[in-house]
């Protein structure tokens, strides 16, 4: 009778493996297990074999018991899942995996030198470590304006330092160029911030510079508003607070209102319904002096932007700490 378990168990495992649905694995549930079922009678039968065989014999029947329910249990799971999700189409087309595409802020980037390309500038470029004489120096910073303390810039070694702004670049482009000058700069520029979730050590402008003769702030306040439109949209206003800067005189920051919220006030915006985009102004004579233009012969503006401002007020962003951090799941959103 002991051998006669082993086939009892196979073919058990059989039935259970073919069962089609739900009620065929109920039914060999009841035929296996039940009351007046195989196993349970081959329990009974325990009497009836010779004493000695009877602890094998008894372990056995336990055994099949335990591994006939289990297998059951796993089969009756399976039809069930088989049940939710429909059968297997084999002639369905592989779906297809994400490839990746570019970052926001590369692929706006683009955009604004497109914008920018259109209206007649080119694209220069500089390096991300910079002297602190193109850094600051040559932009007319005084020897003691706080940017350049330790504790807001990344000093790399005696003299040399991660680019606090990308305006090092005006003055490379006019140590090699006569003007008339009309330039934009994109780059990464590094400060020594506390990161929260509109500041960060690592962020991205874009420069620009245009020097020729009669250029005025009112061309400078014309070109933003246009650039603003077809960054954002028609709706957008631009608006001019005072400023300083070392390089630019007079100087400005200048804002965009807030089109994520129509300026209601939001967590973008601060609540103010206008997000400040960056500096900007006519550049300094003093500039022109250390390059070698002729001030009283040229005239010009030059203005910074942060990418990454205008991302957030594009794309609904309010943390600016997510174009860095690599998560799919933000990245995905974007499609390039
Ligand atoms: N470089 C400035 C900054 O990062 C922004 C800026 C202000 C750029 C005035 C300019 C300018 O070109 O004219 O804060």
């Amino acid at each position: 009778m002991i051998d006669d378990i082993d086939q009892i168990k196979n073919e058990a495992l059989e039935k259970i493996k073919s069962a089609k649905n739900e009620s065929d694995i109920l039914d060999l549930k009841g035929q296996l297990l039940g009351k007046q079922g195989l196993i349970t009678s081959l329990l009974k039968k325990i009497p009836e074999v010779p004493i000695e065989d009877r602890p094998e014999f008894g372990k056995k029947i336990n055994i099949l018991k335990s591994i006939v329910s289990d297998k059951i249990d796993s089969q009756l799971a399976s039809l069930k899942v088989s049940a939710k999700t429909g059968r297997i189409d084999s002639t369905l087309p592989a779906r297809a995996s994400w490839l990746g595409s570019r970052h926001p802020i590369s692929a706006l980037v683009d955009q604004i030198i497109h914008v920018f390309y259109g209206m007649g500038f080119e694209v220069a470029s500089g390096p991300d470590i910079e002297t602190e004489y193109y850094n600051f120096d040559a932009l007319n910073t005084p020897d003691d304006h706080p940017s350049r303390d330790i504790n807001d810039t990344f000093y790399i070694a005696d003299g040399t330092l991660l680019r606090t702004q990308t305006s090092p670049v005006q003055i490379r482009v006019m140590e090699k160029q006569e003007p008339p000058v009309r330039i934009i700069a994109p780059g990464r520029c590094y400060r020594r911030d506390t990161i929260d979730a509109s500041h960060h050590i690592l962020f991205t402008q874009v420069e620009g510079l245009y020097v020729d003769k009669d250029v005025t702030l009112a061309d400078l306040k014309g070109l933003l508003t246009i650039f603003a439109k077809r960054i954002l949209g028609p709706e957008v206003k631009i608006r001019f607070r005072p400023h300083f800067f070392p390089f630019t005189e007079p100087s400005v920051e200048y804002d965009f209102s807030c089109m994520l919220c129509n300026m209601k006030g939001c967590s973008v915006c601060g609540y103010t319904g206008w997000v400040e985009i960056s500096g900007a102004g006519m550049v300094d004579p003093a500039v022109f002096n250390e390059v070698g233009y002729d001030p009283d012969k040229w005239k010009g503006y030059a203005f910074g932007m942060g990418v990454e401002r205008i991302a957030m007020i594009k794309y609904g962003i309010n943390d600016i700490r997510l174009f860095l951090e690599n998560d799919l799941r933000f990245l995905k959103q974007f499609h390039f």
